[in-house]
């Protein structure tokens, strides 16, 4: 069974602590200790805490390459590649993509987008990540184009679930739209690594009790189910080296509660012989998605009542043995999301690890949804920005700092767009995050000349969308 890399290896860069830049040392110079002083009476000096290995100083930051659809190179291979070229480089880290270097007949020919994860975590708290401070961590990946495969129930009208092979070119960059201000997404991707690593390291489970089991619960809108398939990418991505195949099985619950009640129970059975399959093999990452999870209980409560068929308690019986059974399994992570924030009685939510409620977008969350929204309108040529080149706006961090500073006066029409931008973002409390990526639609198809619009009329417009969009949600 080939090693899994140990937690701090595979890309959870916020397990290491950041050295402070003045205490950090730079590669080829050693850690210098003075001696304390040393008097009479003073007791034995404790023993030097030993110098800090330059690899444990480093933060680890994950460095992902997609490799074109056509590419039949070695992973391995391209690894080492843009291993070397990352040496070669004396850059800073930041998210985002990296030019594919022209000099590199491996990379130009393999690698269709290289783009650093996850530095901005530390890019916030300390203004920049310089190379010698971080050891990259490449992860190669190819996208499946496949699509999903649906397996449709007997009466060939509802789908008792969809699959999906890892990672699927369908859930692409869909991680990086998703916008917490809160670390939910790191938080997420932590909790998965050290779930998997505990279960790879043979931790006894009566000693130290954890399991694979992720709830995500909130409001409708706030992008949960999204968030699970974004999550099993990701996850899919960064295993890929133990895992070397991973799934995605999207449980339609609802469909499982179809007048056709009596298949429903062969419905379960036949989906779970399917799943208990793909774990057999040792080296299959399966990830289970239970959207809606709160169906289950609604659909027990109603049949113990007498009102749905009490065929339907067996069905959720069913569903919950089998899942409780899957659960011993290593290589199988089960993500539910509710959108009720009550209690949920179902035993195996309950056991849930990590529970996590995801809210509406913040004021900053929205700000940057917002953003991502008029880059691509700018990029596409639906707005068109005559008087500035790039798309670009600053992020809600910067803006705030640029707020603060004085402006010279070349900057101001630009900074004035982007309060404007703040301002939409402000009139947008309440609204989902669904909603808010709907706006610029919204708003676009309200303007009286759609064509060549400018980002200035078209933000007036949008607060104007907004406040109708939010006159218009019920109490
Ligand atoms: N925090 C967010 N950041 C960016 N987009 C979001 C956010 N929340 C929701 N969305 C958008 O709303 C869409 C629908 O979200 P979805 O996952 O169906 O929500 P839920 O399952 O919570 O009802 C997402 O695909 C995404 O485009
Ligand atoms: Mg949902």
């Amino acid at each position: 069974m080939p090693e899994l890399m140990s937690a701090t290896e595979m890309s959870a860069p916020m397990d290491i602590s950041v050295p402070n830049p003045g205490e950090c040392n730079l590669p080829g110079q050693d850690a210098v200790f003075s001696e304390p002083p040393v008097g009479p009476s003073a007791p034995p000096p404790p023993p030097p805490p030993p110098p800090p290995s330059l690899s444990e100083d480093k933060i680890l930051v994950s460095v992902e390459v997609l490799l074109k659809p056509s590419s039949t190179a070695r992973a391995d291979d391209v690894r080492s590649a843009v291993e070397r070229m990352l040496e070669k480089r004396s850059m800073s880290y930041t998210d985002g993509p990296i030019p594919v270097p022209m000099d590199d007949a491996v990379l130009v020919d393999n690698v269709e987008r290289i783009c650093i994860c996850d530095s901005d975590v530390w890019v916030e708290k300390h203004d920049v990540l310089l190379f010698w401070q971080v050891k990259p961590v490449v992860h190669v990946f190819q996208l499946s184009e496949e699509g999903p495969c649906e397996e449709l129930s007997n009466d060939g009208q509802l789908a008792s679930f969809n699959e999906w092979i890892l990672p699927a070119k369908e859930f692409d960059g869909m991680w990086e739209s998703l916008i917490y201000d809160s670390g939910l997404k790191q938080r997420l991707l932590r909790y998965a690594a050290s779930a998997l690593l505990f279960t790879e390291k043979g931790v006894n489970p009566f000693l130290v009790s954890w399991n694979r089991i992720v709830l995500l619960h909130g409001p409708p809108g706030t992008g949960k189910t999204s968030l699970c398939k974004a999550l099993a990418q990701k996850l899919s991505i960064r295993f890929s080296s133990r895992y070397p195949q991973c799934q995605l099985i999207e449980v339609n619950a609802h469909s499982l509660f179809s007048k056709w009640f009596s298949e429903s129970g062969k419905l379960v059975a036949k989906l779970f012989s399917k799943i208990q399959e793909m774990v057999e093999e040792e080296n299959n990452l399966v990830f289970v998605l239970i959207d809606e999870v709160e169906s289950l209980a609604a659909a027990r409560k109603a049949a113990l009542s007498g009102s749905e068929p009490s065929d339907s308690i067996r069905v959720v019986n069913a569903l919950l043995t089998q899942m409780d059974k899957l659960k011993s399994s290593p290589n199988v992570i089960i993500l539910t999301t509710s959108n009720i924030t009550a209690a949920i009685d179902i035993a195996f939510v309950d056991r849930a690890d990590i529970k996590a409620y995801v809210g509406p977008p913040t004021l900053q969350a929205r700000y940057e949804i917002l953003r991502s929204c008029l880059v691509e309108l700018l990029r596409s040529g639906i707005l068109s920005d005559s008087e500035f080149q790039d798309c670009d706006f600053p992020s809600f961090t910067s803006l705030r700092e640029q707020l603060n500073s004085l402006v010279i006066p070349e900057a101001a029409p630009r900074l004035n767009l982007c309060k404007q931008l703040l301002a939409a973002a402000e009139a947008c409390e309440g609204l989902s995050g669904r909603s808010l990526r709907k706006l610029p639609f919204l708003t676009h198809a309200a303007l009286a000349n759609p064509f060549g619009c400018e980002p200035g009329k078209f933000l007036h417009k949008m607060i104007e969308t907004t406040r109708r969009e939010c006159s218009e949600i019920p109490d």
